[in-house]
C-alpha cells in the first residue's frame, strides 16, 4: 500500500530549527498487555494522523491494520517490526515510534529508544511495574531519556494510586509527580483532579473508546457539591503530594530524576488528551545530536540522519530492505543525494517512505525528529550515518545490549559454507543478531547472541529462505554476560558454568549460566575484574 503524502506540512521547504521545535518524538514502553496498541489508537484518534491513512496497527483479529510483513509475524499475530506513526496536534508534529510489544522482544525494541527524545511508560494499574517495562526503563535511564508515566486501566479494579507512586520511587528511584489524581478508587473511578488547574475532570464511559468523549470539567467548588466525599478525600491526598515533593518540576523530569504521572484509561480515551498536552508542553523537542567526537551537530546544519533499524521482507512481493533513519539535522528532501559516512559513497534517496503497520507513503520532506524509511538501502546497516553537504558527520554507532540468549550456528549443508558465512555476516550487519566467536570451540562456528529468543527464529527463517543455507542452532545454557576487563584473566573464566566469547570489535565477553554461577565464581576468585555490558556505547 503506497501513496504520496499531500500534507500541507511538507509541501514547502521550511526552517529546520523551527520545524524541530514543533516536533516531539517518543515511544511507549510497556509490558505486553498493558495497553500499548490501545493507547496508540487512542492517541491517533485525538490527533490528526498526518497521512489520513488510518495507519494504526493492532493485533491480529483486532481493529486496526494487521501487519503482514513477515509470514512469521502473521502466524504469531504479533508485530516484530518497528516504524513510526506521525500525527499532528495543536500545530505540532508528533512522531510515535513503535516498539514491538511481544514478550520475546528483541534488540530492535531497545534500538528504537536511541531514536526518541522522550518515553511514555505505560503501567497497568493492577500490575504496576512489570519485567519488560523495567528493562526498557533501564535503557531510558542509561540514555538519559525523560519518562512520562501513564497509569492505565483505571476504569477497572487495580492498586491504589499512592501504592503505585511508591513503587516508582522505591523500585526505580524515579520521583513521581502526579499531574492528575484519581477521584474514586480504580474500578469505581469518578474522574481526576487536574492538579494544575484544581478542576475536576469527570470520567464517562464511551462505547469501547472508539469515539472522542467530550471532556467534562467542573470547578473545585462544583465538584465538592456534586461529587462529595470522594472529591474531598482526593483534595486532601493531593495536598499531601505537594508536601512530599510531588509537584511538577520540569527540570527534574528533563534530567530523568522525576516522572510526571497521569491516571487514565486508554480504552476509554480518558487521560489521553492530557498526555498529548503534556508531551507538547514539557517533553523535549529534538536537539543537536553529538557526533563520534562529542561535538553537537546543530539542527540547522545540512541534512544528517542515523539508521536505527533495518527491516527486510516487509513487502512479500519484493525482497526489499528498508533502513529506518531518524533525521538529526537539516531538511530531508526526497531525491536528494546523501553521503553514507561509513563508506563515503553517495546514496540516492529516491525511495523514501514513511511506514507504519502495513501502510507506506512517500515522504517528500522530513525534519529533525522525523523517521524516514529508505527502501532498497542494501548498503545501510544499523548505526550508520547519512549526511549531505559540509561538514561531514559521523554519529556514534548503535549501542550493544546485553544478550541473554546464546546459540552456536552451523550450516546444515557443509557444501554451502560460503552462503552461510555471507548470510550470518549480513544478519549481523543488519543488527538482527549479535555474532560472537569462541577461541575454545573447535569448529570455529559462530555463537549467536540475542536479547530475545525470537531473534533466532528470524535468523533460522532468513538463512533458509534468503541465503539458501539452512542452519542448525545449538542453544547454549548462558543467560548472564559481563565484559572481561583484564584479558589476562580469561583462563579463570572457563569453567563448567561459564566461558569467554569475543565480539568482532575485540571485546571479550564472559558468559555465565546464571547469576548464581557468576556470584560463586566471584567469591572463589575475588580478583576477577568484570564490567557490566553498558547498554549504551556512546
Ligand atoms: P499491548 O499492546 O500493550 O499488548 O496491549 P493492548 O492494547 O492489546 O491491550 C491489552 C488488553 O488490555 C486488551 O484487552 C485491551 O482492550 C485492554 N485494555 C487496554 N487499555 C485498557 C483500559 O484502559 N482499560 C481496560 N479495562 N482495558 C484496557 P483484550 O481483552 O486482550 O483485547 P480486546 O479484545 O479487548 O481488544
Amino acid at each position: 500500500m503506497s501513496q504520496t503524502r499531500q500534507s500541507p506540512d511538507t509541501d514547502r521547504a521550511a526552517d529546520p530549527v523551527a520545524e524541530a521545535g514543533r516536533r516531539r518524538t517518543f515511544a511507549v514502553i510497556s509490558h505486553p498487555d498493558a495497553g500499548k496498541s490501545t493507547l496508540t489508537e487512542a492517541l491517533a484518534l485525538h490527533a490528526r494522523v498526518i497521512s489520513e491513512a488510518g495507519a494504526v496497527h493492532g493485533k491480529a483479529g483486532r481493529r486496526g491494520v494487521v501487519s503482514d510483513w513477515l509470514a512469521m509475524e502473521r502466524a504469531r499475530g504479533i508485530s516484530i517490526t518497528s516504524a513510526a506513526l506521525q500525527f499532528s496536534y495543536r500545530d505540532h508534529v508528533i512522531n510515535l515510534l513503535d516498539t514491538p510489544g511481544h514478550a520475546d522482544f528483541s534488540e530492535d525494541t531497545y534500538r528504537v529508544l536511541s531514536a526518541v527524545d522522550c518515553a511514555v511508560m505505560l503501567v497497568d494499574a493492577a500490575k504496576g511495574l512489570e519485567a519488560q517495562t523495567l528493562k526498557l526503563f533501564d535503557v531510558c535511564r542509561h540514555r538519559g531519556i525523560p519518562v512520562i508515566t501513564f497509569v492505565n486501566k483505571w476504569d477497572r479494579p487495580g492498586r491504589e494510586a499512592l501504592e503505585l507512586c511508591d513503587e516508582l520511587r522505591e523500585r526505580i528511584g524515579l520521583r513521581p509527580m502526579p499531574l492528575t489524581w484519581p477521584v474514586g478508587v480504580a474500578g469505581q473511578f469518578r474522574g481526576v483532579l487536574d492538579r494544575t488547574t484544581g478542576e475536576f475532570v469527570g470520567f464517562e464511559r464511551t462505547a469501547g473508546g472508539a469515539t472522542l468523549a467530550p471532556e467534562n470539567r467542573m470547578s473545585a467548588s462544583e465538584a465538592a457539591e456534586r461529587v462529595g466525599a470522594e472529591w474531598r478525600d482526593t483534595v486532601e491526598e493531593a495536598e499531601l503530594l505537594s508536601a512530599s515533593d510531588g509537584d511538577l518540576d520540569v527540570d527534574a523530569f528533563l534530567r530523568g530524576e522525576a516522572t510526571p504521572v497521569l491516571f487514565g484509561s486508554a480504552v476509554q480515551n480518558f487521560g489521553v488528551r492530557h498526555l498529548l498536552d503534556l508531551l507538547l508542553d514539557h517533553a523535549p523537542s529534538p536537539g543537536p545530536r553529538e557526533d563520534v567526537h562529542g561535538r553537537p551537530r546543530g539542527l540547522d546544519a545540512p541534512f544528517s540522519a542515523f539508521v536505527f533499524k533495518v527491516q527486510t521482507g516487509m513487502d512479500p512481493a519484493h525482497r526489499d530492505r528498508v533502513a529506518f533513519a531518524r533525521v538529526c539535522s537539516g531538511e530531508f528532501e526526497r531525491g536528494m543525494v546523501a553521503t553514507h559516512a561509513a563508506t563515503g559513497r553517495s546514496f540516492a534517496t529516491k525511495y523514501a517512505q514513511q511506514v507504519f503497520g502495513q501502510q507506506r507513503e512517500t515522504v517528500e520532506r522530513a525534519y529533525p525528529g522525523d523517521v524516514i524509511g529508505l527502501v532498497n538501502a542494501s548498503a545501510l546497516g544499523v548505526g550508520d550515518t547519512l549526511h549531505s553537504g559540509k561538514p561531514p558527520v559521523h554519529f556514534p554507532g548503535m549501542p550493544q545490549f546485553a544478550p541473554e540468549h546464546f546459540a552456536v550456528a552451523r550450516a546444515v549443508d557443509p557444501g554451502r559454507s560460503k552462503q552461510f558465512r555471507r548470510g550470518i555476516e549480513q544478519l549481523f550487519q543488519e543488527g538482527v543478531v549479535q555474532v560472537l566467536h569462541s577461541e575454545h570451540r573447535g569448529d570455529g562456528a559462530p555463537v549467536l547472541a540475542a536479547v530475545g529468543p525470537m531473534q533466532f527464529d528470524v535468523v533460522t527463517q532468513r538463512m533458509e529462505s534468503e541465503f539458501r543455507s539452512p542452519v542448525s542452532l545449538e542453544r547454549l545454557p548462558y543467560s548472564v554476560v559481563r565484559i572481561v576487563a583484564d584479558p589476562q584473566q580469561r583462563p579463570m573464566l572457563h569453567t563448567h558454568n561459564s566461558e569467554v566469547l569475543d565480539r568482532p570489535d575485540g571485546t571479550a565477553l564472559a558468559v555465565f549460566v546464571d547469576r548464581i554461577s557468576l556470584r560463586s565464581l566471584l567469591r572463589l576468585r575475588p580478583e576477577l575484574r568484570l564490567d557490566h555490558v553498558v547498554a549504551d556505547a556512546e
